[in-house]
């Protein structure tokens, strides 16, 4: 049986180390979670997919990492300062909050079902800061509330250090800021959240055939890099498009209340690095008065064959990482009945994402030849460099292959009094519970099998 509710990861996050909730001794902070010991491995799993397929499978996409602290004017020249909002409507009677976007009835609170509303008003969704020194309270900066922007102030600098012939496209996977109105869903919409967004540069006559492309290889991504059954997943066109789109949609993942959003794929045109360009200009004047004549940057494409310069166009890959996290782990929870009437819950990760690859279990506790055998076999697989392998010398083996499945560790190895006579130990696979008696010299080589499936 899957999971029944978000209710079930929750719970499973908080008992077995994956998710907890931010500054939670003081109370907890809305929208902001801490990732803990297998958390943070399996969120750098899944970066680790998405990096291998944008940069290390391909030749035309670079790598970024920008700074999450910005220069406010970006934000005021991107358009966000003055439009990135959510309609925010207020119960009178209750003081309850909403998005009225997604509230259940526009017309009745969420929370006491009252219809004495205030008018929606534009509720500014980045994060300010004022920093430095000199600061005097007011905004000088924001936290980024996306990480494409940042990208497209530096297209200029990539393109002069790793020089392109279009199409190619700019990755970054990194922290985004957003004061959401009502953070819900668990991880699902957080005010600190990580997106894996790729920006793909293309000559304006190309958008639609890239567009195409894009939509199809970030579906099979989710399928066959994550796991994710097809029927699970669809793709949604917006039914109202940003005034800077020309086309956009959404990958979706069916969530236990229904499809949801966790990838957006974007036809942006040429609105972003004109905006940028534009902007450059009218800054050229401060930066005359700092005596910086040289800040005229165009975030333009010089074509090599026909000497054009264009602008180009960008087409959007737009993934929250902890959205692929909430999705790989509810399908992967697992509620089974086993034949003898007991029942256990298992994680049934793709090997490559699971946090320990794993585990090696002496069947007595603390008998130091089971142990030392124990710790070779562990040196021997953590030389694969394969991810986390952890050691067990608790000496109850139900608890340990119960711990394993619950965390999604593909295989546990337990060394047993016969390996003392024949060097063999038990591989216990966790899907199938099948146990094998296999050499121990041939351990590193079947764990590397299960983890490349
Ligand atoms: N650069 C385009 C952009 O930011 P978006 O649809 O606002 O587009 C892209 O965000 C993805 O980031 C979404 O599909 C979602 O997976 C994730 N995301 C957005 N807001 C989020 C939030 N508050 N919490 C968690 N993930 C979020």
């Amino acid at each position: 049986m899957p999971a029944k509710t978000i209710n079930d990861i929750v719970a499973l996050c908080k008992r077995r180390g994956f998710i907890f909730t931010g500054s939670e001794i003081y109370g907890g902070l809305g929208g902001a979670y801490d990732y803990g010991p297998y958390g943070v491995e399996l969120m750098k799993n899944i970066r680790a997919a998405w990096w291998n397929a944008m940069i290390y499978s391909r030749n035309d996409i670079e790598g970024l990492d920008a700074a999450q602290i910005t220069n406010r004017l970006m934000w005021k020249y991107s358009g966000h300062e003055s439009s990135f909002s959510d309609p925010l409507v207020e119960c009178k009677k209750c003081g309850a909050r909403m998005r009225q976007d997604k509230m259940k009835d526009p017309t009745k609170c969420d929370n006491c079902g009252s219809t004495d509303l205030t008018e929606p008003r534009a509720y500014q969704l980045m994060m300010g800061l004022s920093i430095g020194a000199m600061a005097d309270g007011a905004i000088n900066a924001y936290l980024r509330p996306e990480t494409a922007t940042t990208t497209y102030v530096n297209f200029k600098n990539v393109m002069d250090a790793r020089p392109h012939k279009l199409p190619f496209g700019i990755a970054q996977i990194g922290k985004a800021f957003r004061n959401e109105i009502s953070p819900r869903g668990f991880v699902f919409r957080m005010r600190e959240f990580e997106q894996a967004e790729m920006q793909y540069f293309v000559n304006p006559a190309d958008d639609e055939k890239y567009f195409e492309m894009w939509k199809k290889i970030r579906m099979d991504w989710w399928i066959n890099a994550l796991g994710i059954p097809a029927e699970k997943l669809r793709f949604t066109p917006h039914e109202k498009l940003a005034h800077y789109a020309k086309a956009a949609g959404d990958i979706e993942y069916e969530f236990p209340d229904g499809f949801d959003e966790v990838e957006g794929i974007h036809n942006r045109q040429d609105f972003d690095l004109g905006s940028h360009t534009k902007a450059q200009s009218e800054f050229k004047i401060n930066a005359h008065v700092m005596e910086n004549k040289d800040s005229t940057i165009k975030l333009s494409y010089s074509d090599p064959q026909t000497g054009e310069n264009f602008i180009p166009y960008v087409i959007e890959t737009a993934m929250g990482v902890n959205r692929a996290m909430l999705a790989v782990m509810l399908d992967a929870y697992t509620d089974e009945q086993l034949p003898d009437g007991k029942s256990r819950l298992v994680l049934k990760l793709k090997p490559s994402l699971a946090p320990v690859k794993a585990a090696v279990i002496p069947l007595v506790r603390n008998v130091p030849e089971l142990l030392t055998i124990a710790n070779n076999i562990e040196n021997d697989l953590r030389k694969l460099h394969i991810g986390r392998i952890e050691l067990e010398n608790s000496g109850n083996i139900g608890k340990n292959y119960r711990r394993h499945d619950e965390i999604g560790t593909p295989v546990c190895i337990t060394v047993d009094h016969q390996t003392m006579e024949d060097n063999t130990v038990t591989m216990r696979h966790r899907d199938t519970m099948v146990q094998e008696r296999v050499a121990i010299t041939d351990v590193p080589r079947r764990v590397m099998e299960i983890i490349n499936g």
